[in-house]
């Protein structure tokens, strides 16, 4: 018998990575690329974000700033204008020099922070179904996830459904093994966004297990109903909150990846210890261009809200014409939808079929979840898109399925 290769003992892939295949996103956009389908999978704007933004990328690249290696916390004008904005907006004070740390995106802040802060037989708390990285960069650190399911209020509630953190459960699920608390406000996928009084419970929680927190705020200009707190403004929650941010959403410019941590002194040293090993420094150029982005007039902020509101409408109305079960969308660029009115149970199964049912892509919330059963029935579309590419989806799914 020829003896066993290494390969054949031992899988290639890492086996902390072995549950994350191909994501859904991949799978999704590949079905809408093959059937010409409207895809409203993936959470990205087909439109770009403002000129002079796009332009202030263009000079920074022509003058040579940025093309080489910028420092390693990210280059001072960018960390300036972190500092200003958390500043002017939420009256939150951060030292730029020792405070703010500039990253490859909010992935990347993510996947430092875990990998920094998390060993193997820690605990992370994240609120369920999560966004996909959350799990991988856990599972990376050696953490184990511990989800908190978000649940919806259901058809009965007199607003329309929504989801909501339980926080009796949440506080269940803290053991002496916890070490961490991974929030997201607003919520993708739900479009949920914690209310003052959730936040408020969440940090009383923290400092009384004295748990880190890392949070998740890279939708925090998109919140249509309702109010953006940090969680880091809360007492005792400055210096045990590594608050993550990025320009993608705020700017239109998702494929830039410039994202940002602002917390103490000793956090933002721990989590640059590991990025500076995962990508040392990126995105050089871009991070002059968002330094200016940051210092845009209130009116831009506005308009970007009110034209995304706009469009959450048009989806929302859409959807619920076509017979789901639409979730009340307070922020970011998602609604969550149930399918059991339409008669269906399987998101998945729903999802796969939905491009030559309907020329629509959509992907299922399940992929967020352990609990597989709890996120079963939901499905989750993007309106980040023009109008009229809103307009003709909500039109062949109310031909498809109304
Ligand atoms: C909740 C959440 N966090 C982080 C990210 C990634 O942000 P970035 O593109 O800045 O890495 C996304 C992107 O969809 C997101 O929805």
């Amino acid at each position: 018998m020829a003896p066993m290769t290494s390969t054949e003992r031992r899988p290639l892939l890492n086996r902390r990575l072995a549950e994350f295949g191909t994501t859904i996103f991949a799978e999704m956009s590949a079905l809408a690329v093959r059937t010409g389908a409207i895809n409203l999978g993936q959470g990205f704007p087909d439109t770009d974000g403002p000129e002079s933004v796009r332009e202030a990328a263009v000079r920074a690249l022509r003058d040579g700033r940025g093309n080489q290696y910028p420092p390693g916390p990210g280059v001072p004008e960018l960390r300036e204008a972190i500092a200003e904005h958390q500043a002017k907006r939420y009256g939150l004070t951060y030292d730029p020099d020792r405070e703010v740390l500039v990253t490859a995106g909010a992935t990347e802040a993510l996947a430092a922070s875990l990998l920094a802060l998390v060993e193997p037989g820690d605990e992370v708390i994240a609120l369920e179904p999560y966004y996909d990285s959350y799990a991988a960069s856990i599972a990376l650190a050696g953490g184990t996830r511990v989800p908190v399911t978000l649940r919806s209020t259901g058809p009965d509630d007199p607003q329309g459904p929504r989801f909501r953190l339980d926080l009796d459960e949440l506080r269940d699920a803290v053991t002496d093994r916890t070490r961490l608390l991974l929030l997201n406000t607003p919520h993708n996928p739900t479009g949920t966004v914690l209310t003052r009084e959730e936040l408020a419970a969440i940090a009383e929680l923290a400092v009384e297990r004295d748990l880190l927190v890392v949070t998740d705020e890279v939708y925090e200009h998109l919140v249509f109903d309702g109010e953006h707190v940090p969680l880091a403004s809360f007492p005792g929650m400055r210096e045990r909150t590594v608050t993550i941010s990025s320009a993608g959403k705020t700017f239109s410019f998702t494929g830039w990846k410039v994202g940002w941590v602002t917390a103490t002194p000793e956090l933002v040293s721990a989590v640059r210890s590991a990025k500076q090993f995962l990508t040392f420094v990126s995105a050089g150029p871009f991070q002059y261009a968002v330094a200016e982005a940051l210092a845009l007039p209130d009116s831009y902020f506005h308009e970007l809200r009110e034209d995304l509101r706009a469009k959450r409408d048009l989806l929302a109305a859409g959807l619920a014409d076509a017979g789901f079960g639409v979730h009340r969308t307070q922020g970011t660029y998602f609604v969550t939808t149930d399918i059991r009115p339409l008669g269906e149970s399987d998101g998945f199964a729903f999802c796969r079929d939905l491009p030559e049912r309907a020329g629509v892509v959509a992907v299922p919330n399940a992929v967020f979840y352990d609990h597989q059963d709890a996120g079963a029935p939901f499905v989750r579309f993007a309106f980040c898109k023009r109008e009229s590419v809103l307009t003709e989806a909500v039109a062949r799914l109310g031909t498809a399925l109304g």
